[in-house]
């Protein structure tokens, strides 16, 4: 018989009669008579009831099934008569695949999230890491559906490269693995910050691209909000400013978050229930209200004006700091914001130098609960300038020859953002910890698993 998963089983209209599930054991009670179990196949947050007889002739063996075990059940689907469930199964074979040991550590029903870490291989087991987990997979789905209906191309960029997009000095060194011979490619190279460069390439070409992949950073902040390994999506635009930008961030942004409320409605409840109390309310301002729009001058001000005692000092010229970012997103505003026209000084070359000759034409979207979300800029399009630019900054005109070329054969206003992915899901679940919402996060001095 072909096996049914669960969540197919549990939305069923009619009753299909017989069926096979495999899954694991959440919780088993029992006596001499019969046994309950849940079950649970990971398809969908809740579990399957199964009811065993005595009568089954390994009565004894499903007596000392532990919770965790692997089974395949066959039986009967039949209406349930308790609560909270529409069908249970009538088993009629139960194979045990593997008996958990005793020593299975998901045995009581709530753990904290440090303990869970710990445990990383097998927290997807739990209620709370499987919707995790389940949200994360479709909301890739969700990132590749919205820029398909867009018309965007997907575009894959290298994740080894000799380019410098961020210049923060923040890249993980890749070398060959012969020893003395350490230019495995013959100059320095790295794993990439960002896709952005050849993204640029690329929308020069093709239009409207993005690429959506892994992204590494060796910054040492031990932080709630940074992984050195996490996935970044970067929409590349040709054609198109800074406040076209803004819009398609705003625009992906409510997209996949009525997206997860649409079709992720059982998952998104757990988190709106059990994790964040003001969670609905952050996502129905995420879906009704317009975002915010500043330039980085008036934030200074808003800032400096408030009664608010900050750990960092408040200046212009200087990077704001997360609880700068939070204060405008969470208690001025109250909604996500934009800020744009960041002074020269604290952002990377590329980005488009404005009429004052002091800021460029940056874009960071800061939302309730975590700071930047998004990062980007309009694209400095001129030559003269952005060579300019980067003789100021003592970066090698020779490095970026191609990045430059793009600059004197036909180029084009643009521009692009890079949203943290895993930020994102931050945003929507509640989960205040960046840790929680990757499979297997990568931290200074924390490589397990
Ligand atoms: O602001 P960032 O550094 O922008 C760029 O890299 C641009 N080249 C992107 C572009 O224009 N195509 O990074 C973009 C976003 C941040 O806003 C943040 O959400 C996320 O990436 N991010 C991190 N997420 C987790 N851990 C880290 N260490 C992160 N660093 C950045
Ligand atoms: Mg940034």
């Amino acid at each position: 018989m072909k096996r049914t998963k669960i969540n197919g089983l549990l939305t069923l209209e009619k009753i299909p009669g017989e069926v096979l599930i495999k899954g694991w054991v959440r919780t088993k009670r029992g006596s001499k008579e019969f046994s309950f179990m849940d079950i649970n196949d990971g398809s969908a947050l809740k579990n399957i009831q199964v009811i065993a007889n005595n009568d089954l002739k390994n009565y004894s063996d499903i007596e000392k099934i532990t919770t965790g075990t692997s089974v395949a059940v066959t039986g009967q689907l039949v209406e349930s008569p308790g609560k909270g469930q529409k069908w249970e199964i009538q088993a009629s074979d139960i194979e045990i695949i593997n008996i958990a040991l005793e020593s299975y550590p998901l045995q009581k029903k709530r753990h904290s999230d440090e303990f869970l870490r710990t445990i990383a291989h097998l927290r997807p087991r739990t209620n709370k890491y499987g919707a995790v987990f389940r949200l994360r997979s479709e909301m890739m789905f969700a990132s590749h559906k919205f820029y398909r209906e867009k018309g965007f191309r997907y575009l894959t960029t290298p994740l080894i490269t000799g380019a410098d997009c961020e210049g923060a000095g923040e890249m993980f060194r890749v070398t060959s693995p012969e020893p003395g011979k350490e230019n495995f490619f013959g100059r320095e190279s790295n794993l990439t910050v960002s896709g952005q460069l050849s993204a640029e390439m690329f929308a020069l070409a093709l239009g409207d691209v993005y690429t959506f992949g892994p992204t590494f950073r060796a910054e040492n902040s031990n932080t709630s909000r940074h992984v050195a390994e996490f996935w970044m999506l970067e929409p590349e635009m040709a054609f198109c400013d800074l406040k076209e930008n803004m819009d398609h961030g705003e625009e992906l942004v409510k997209y996949l978050t009525r997206y997860a409320m649409d079709e992720c409605q059982e998952d998104m409840e757990l988190f709106i229930k059990f994790v964040d109390k003001s969670l609905s309310k952050r996502i129905d301002t995420i879906l009704n209200t317009k975002f915010g729009r500043i330039s980085y001058t008036e934030a200074i001000e808003i800032l400096l004006k408030s009664k608010k005692k900050f750990e960092f000092k408040v200046e212009y010229g200087t990077d704001l700091q997360s609880e700068h970012e939070r204060f405008l997103a969470e208690e001025y505003f109250k909604k996500p914001v934009f800020l744009t026209d960041y002074p020269k000084e604290i952002k990377p070359f590329y980005m488009r130098m404005n009429d004052d000759g002091k800021t460029v034409a940056a874009v960071d979207l800061l939302v309730p609960g975590i700071g930047e979300l998004i990062g980007g800029s309009q694209r400095e399009e001129r030559l003269d300038v952005l060579e300019k630019r980067m003789d100021e900054m003592s970066l090698s005109k020779k490095d970026y020859w191609w990045y430059l070329e793009s600059r004197k054969f036909g180029s084009a206003p643009h521009s692009g953002f890079g949203m943290g992915f895993e930020r994102f899901l931050m945003l929507i679940t509640g989960i205040s910890n960046i840790r929680d919402v990757i499979p297997f996060p990568r931290t200074p001095g924390s490589i397990d698993f």
